[in-house]
């Protein structure tokens, strides 16, 4: 159940209550694709960061371990040992990017297994099953992610079939969650939007789904080859046709400026692989911008990377010694510049929340984007 407390404008702040405890929004979710956050983070890492919900996907947990092995040990956040939401990922936008000799019907996706080559097929009822089986808190439903350029003739045949796949999740869903072994008799499903550019077929479908009165609705398929002027412009368009009252979720954005921009127009849910990427190559986030630790300017420097940071890397370590470990290959750096770069992320996300709730997000989104400029992006 969502709640919408406060708007500014089309930004939302909101609490979405689930079997697995609050989330208030905006959130970013902090993506663990395996069960796990590349860099060797830990559960415990990711409270320390202050990451409210977990992402994983359907199609990585369902090869590997498989979700079988996942539902008889009890399901994912026993799995994990993580007591709070997780979400997951429909596994239509890794099948769709990950693996090769696909084909799609009416029925669903076959492919080749990225690890193995063995041939796979899933299509809406298999995802549903396999994110039951995972018992995640918010399950995705199972779509085609369109890459941008797209032909109109195949966005409009490949949406009509996505929004048939959605009617087929919804069903399964309340199959599943009516059995008597189901371990989360209570799992959340939220549509997805696409229509790659196009914006009337994008509201075409926007409007469609929000008819289902399904728990959440995400906008997918941005982000995928397009400007950053084109993603925002659809977003405006599209979110007046989605449900206020319901969690509006931006499928795998972004930088911190995409995230300020997509508040401003109303999304309430974000991930992506970026803070975890970027912390594994020595990026790291500030309030003046990205810093790279490898600059040689950097080897004497025995200040945080943020002094400002309260993060568990800031409170302890320098720059200095972040870059000698990575330039000694040390496991420990992606670790430490990893949990910098989330707790920047959710942290970022508090205080959209707290700008929202007491009415001055434009000044802190400004403020926050001219900070960003200093060091470039
Ligand atoms: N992650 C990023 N974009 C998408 C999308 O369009 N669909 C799904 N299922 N996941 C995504
Ligand atoms: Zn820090």
């Amino acid at each position: 159940m969502y709640r919408l407390l406060k708007t500014c404008g089309r930004a939302k702040r909101g609490e979405f209550h689930t079997p697995h405890g609050v989330i208030q929004t905006p959130v970013f979710m902090n993506v663990g694709t395996a069960a796990a956050i590349k860099g060797a983070l830990s559960t415990e890492d990711l409270e320390r960061v202050k990451c409210q919900v977990e992402l994983s996907n359907t199609y990585h947990l369902h090869l590997r371990p498989g979700d079988e092995v996942v539902k008889k040990l009890g399901g994912l956040h026993k799995f994990m040992v993580w007591d709070k939401p997780i979400l997951t990922d429909s596994g239509g936008f890794q099948v769709f990017s990950l693996t090769t000799l696909r084909k799609i019907t009416e029925e669903g996706v076959y492919f080749n297994s990225h690890i193995d080559g063995r041939k796979i097929f899933m299509g809406p009822e298999e995802s549903m099953r396999i994110q039951s089986n995972l018992a995640s808190t918010i399950a995705m439903a199972f779509d085609e992610c369109i890459g941008i350029p797209a032909e109109r003739p195949y966005v409009e045949n490949s949406v009509a079939r996505t929004t048939r796949w959605l009617e087929r999740c919804k069903k399964e869903m309340a199959r599943l969650n009516s059995l008597e072994d189901t371990i989360n008799k209570k799992q959340m499903l939220f549509g997805i939007n696409q229509g790659a550019t196009y914006a009337d077929i994008r509201i075409e479908h926007a409007k469609r789904i929000s008819e289902m009165d399904l728990d959440g609705y995400a906008i997918g398929g941005l982000a995928v080859g397009e400007t950053h002027a084109e993603m925002y412009h659809i977003i405006e368009e599209v979110v007046p046709y989605l449900p206020q009252n319901k969690p509006t979720y931006l499928m795998g954005v972004g930088t911190p400026e995409n995230i300020l921009e997509a508040v401003e127009r109303g999304v309430d849910f974000f991930d992506c692989v970026l803070p975890a990427r970027n912390g594994r190559h020595a990026h790291v986030y500030t309030n003046q911008g990205k810093l790279n630790l490898l600059n040689a300017k950097y080897e004497l420097d025995d200040t945080p990377i943020d002094p400002t940071c309260q993060c568990p890397t800031c409170q302890r370590y320098t720059k200095a010694y972040i870059r000698h470990l990575f330039k000694a290959k040390e496991m420990l750096a992606m670790r430490l510049c990893v949990m910098h770069n989330l707790y920047f992320f959710n942290t970022m996300m508090e205080e959209i929340r707290q700008a929202l709730d007491e009415e001055r997000f434009p000044a802190y989104k400004k403020a926050k984007l001219e900070g960003f400029a200093q060091n470039g992006k």
